[in-house]
């Protein structure tokens, strides 16, 4: 066990995700159960820098667990690139007497913590949290959950107007350059296609579901296209298909930020429980330089260099099951 440690500070950063504040809540109350201070960092990095610094108690996270978003906000920090940020970040550590961090973000989030830990010789551990679940080291990341519901009562809503007026309809998904939610929350909405970036899609294929589907008597279609599909996006999917099939209407959405608010789903509530518990256990452990994650059900920790250099696979047997339920 590691018992000197007396201080600690949890932050949030990157990309919010819903459950984020679930992990908060975790952290701060399994932190405070083993007789640790716990410290919130607002704005991620560039709190760390600016000493935004704000001491928490269990009672700092009440009511949090079912909200959307981040009480301590989170930013994408350009001066904790550089060795002057970390300087003024490591010094308003020292000034709290922090000894340990604890990470709640994404693989950006981890690449800047194992620079910053390395550097200075700190313990960090990071935990999940982005709903791209594009993390290797975990099962799912934390948001995951909630932003596949989100797009697929958004995507079951486009379906109604699809099926009312005969159309094409191209709806695209965040992901960032991963294929999960499209993939997943694809054949919860009966997609006719699915398009992700790790799959070699092509206009000839995507021109071959829809025939197909029309020849099927299918009088409408939904496609669902990752945003970082390499075949383009849905303006432009939209366009090249308006021209393949002129007497077809085609329409296209954008569900853009809404897949990263709303109240967190339980799953996304219990993952953030766990993991943010996982992480304080860790630090107690002497672990460092690691993220907490869940595989098979099962806490694990995975270095940070494994983590972010790795990514998780898509699963391809989910696109056979998609296009065999697509007949
Ligand atoms: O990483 C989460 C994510 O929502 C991605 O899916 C998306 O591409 C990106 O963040 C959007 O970033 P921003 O919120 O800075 O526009």
């Amino acid at each position: 066990m590691s018992q000197n440690l007396k201080k600690i500070a949890v932050f949030t950063s990157g990309g919010d995700a819903p459950g984020m504040n679930a992990a908060l809540r975790a952290v701060v109350r399994s932190a405070h159960y083993n007789g640790l201070d716990c410290f919130g960092i607002r704005d991620g990095f560039n709190g760390l820098i600016s000493g935004d610094i704000i001491e928490m108690t269990p009672r700092s996270v009440k009511n949090i667990i079912n909200l959307g978003g981040t009480i301590l906000r989170s930013a994408r920090s350009e001066e904790f690139r550089t060795p002057l940020g970390r300087e003024k970040a490591f010094h308003n550590c020292q000034e709290k007497g922090i000894e340990a961090l604890v990470c709640i973000g994404g693989d950006g989030s981890f690449t800047g913590s194992k620079i910053f830990g390395e550097e200075f010789g700190l313990k960090i551990i990071g935990i999940p949290g982005t709903i791209d679940n594009d993390i290797f080291g975990t099962d799912n990341t934390i948001g995951f959950d909630t932003a596949l519901n989100t797009a697929m009562e958004a995507i079951d809503k486009i379906r109604d107007t699809a099926v009312s007026h005969s159309r094409i309809f191209f709806v695209e998904v965040m992901g960032r350059d991963a294929g999960f939610i499209a993939l997943h929350c694809g054949i919860a909405s009966g997609a006719t296609d699915i398009l992700i970036p790790e799959m070699k899609d092509s206009r000839e294929s995507l021109f071959g579901s829809i025939k197909k589907a029309n020849e099927r008597g299918k009088n409408s279609c939904i496609i669902v296209v990752a945003e970082g599909e390499e075949l383009g996006n849905v303006v432009e999917l939209a366009k090249i298909t308006e021209k393949e099939f002129p007497e077809a209407s085609v329409r296209f959405a954008v569900l853009g930020h809404i897949q990263r608010g709303g109240n967190p789903s339980c799953a996304d509530r219990v993952l953030a429980s766990r993991l943010g518990n996982a992480a304080i256990d860790g630090l107690l452990a002497g672990k460092s330089m690691c993220m907490a994650g869940i595989r098979a059900n099962q806490i694990i920790y995975t270095p940070f260099e494994e983590a972010i250099q790795n990514h998780n696979e898509i699963n391809t047997d989910l696109l056979k099951v998609a296009e065999v339920l697509a007949i």
